[in-house]
């Protein structure tokens, strides 16, 4: 063999390795960004179930009314609709099996609180979107699918324990907490194994301190006198006294890698 020629393999041989590289690269991108479109899709989801149930309080505590919208396909179909208006989009189609789960878990969850919609004995049932969410992460991770939503907020101030932040969300929390942001790590870990992960803060609403707040901002206290004021909200637990101000936590979702493949 000439020496030109073996020159000219050696360069066939460098461009068939730049141009593997370029394609795994390619790829990976693509995934990448296919990735970054599932979880921004599970999590808009997710907030419109949120934002259907709070608009829901009157359907979920009336008495002697009919619950249906908030059970089966219909409350699917109800999500759906306060998707289109939240984002002005069409609901994302269910073009992935974590998708798919996710609404059923949605229905599954209501549908465990049937008996409690329809007690006309109770007036308020407490089916608020805190404990929606806390319900419907408890029923994803009875499913195994490797996807996993929190609600959560810097740890001292939990009141649910369960909801108490990991060591990412804690990281995360702190660098957004004073300029509160989506932030999205695309190589992150879960029960140790490798997994996309997005959180999105909350925003801060008078509403929320009615609940979280102080004393003043309890409903309960309203037209009481001073030494007859509690500081337990209207679910049972001890308000935070978070002002407006304060950081109201978010959404931590989760995707192990080895679903997306
Ligand atoms: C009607 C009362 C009520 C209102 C209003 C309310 N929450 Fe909550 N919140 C709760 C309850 C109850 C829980 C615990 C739910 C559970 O069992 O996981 C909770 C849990 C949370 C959590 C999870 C961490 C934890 O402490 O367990 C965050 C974050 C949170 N709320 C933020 C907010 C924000 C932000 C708003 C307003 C947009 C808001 N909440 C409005 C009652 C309320």
């Amino acid at each position: 063999m000439t020496l030109s020629s073996i020159k000219k393999i050696a360069l066939k041989v460098v461009c068939f390795l730049f141009a593997s590289i370029y394609l795994i690269s390619f790829n990976l991108h693509a995934n990448d960004a296919q990735m970054k479109s599932l979880i921004n899709d599970i999590t808009k989801m997710y907030m419109s179930s949120m934002v259907y149930v709070f608009k829901s309080q009157p359907i979920i505590n009336d008495k002697n009314i009919d619950k249906k919208e908030l059970l089966g396909k219909r409350f699917i179909d109800n999500i759906k609709q306060t998707y289109l208006a939240k984002y002005n989009e069409e609901f994302p189609k269910e073009d992935h099996f974590v998708k798919t789960v996710l609404l059923q878990a949605m229905v599954e969850v209501m549908d465990d609180n049937k008996a409690l919609l329809y007690d006309d004995e109770i007036g308020f049932k407490g089916i608020i979107p805190a404990t929606f969410a806390f319900q419907l992460s408890a029923k994803l991770s009875t499913k195994g699918v490797g996807l996993k939503i929190k609600f959560t907020r810097t740890a001292g101030q939990i009141r649910n324990k369960l909801n108490r932040p990991d060591s990412w969300e804690s990281s995360v929390m702190k660098k957004i907490q004073n300029n509160p942001k989506i932030y999205y790590d695309e190589n992150a870990l879960l029960n140790g194994r490798p997994a996309i992960r997005q959180f999105t803060p909350l925003p801060m609403a008078h509403y929320c301190l009615a609940c979280h707040g102080i004393p003043d901002n309890n409903p309960l206290n309203a037209g009481k006198k001073r030494s007859e004021w509690t500081n337990i909200d209207i679910t049972g637990f001890e308000m935070e006294n978070w002002t407006i101000d304060d950081f109201g936590g978010g959404v931590s979702i989760s995707i192990e890698k080895s679903v997306l493949e």
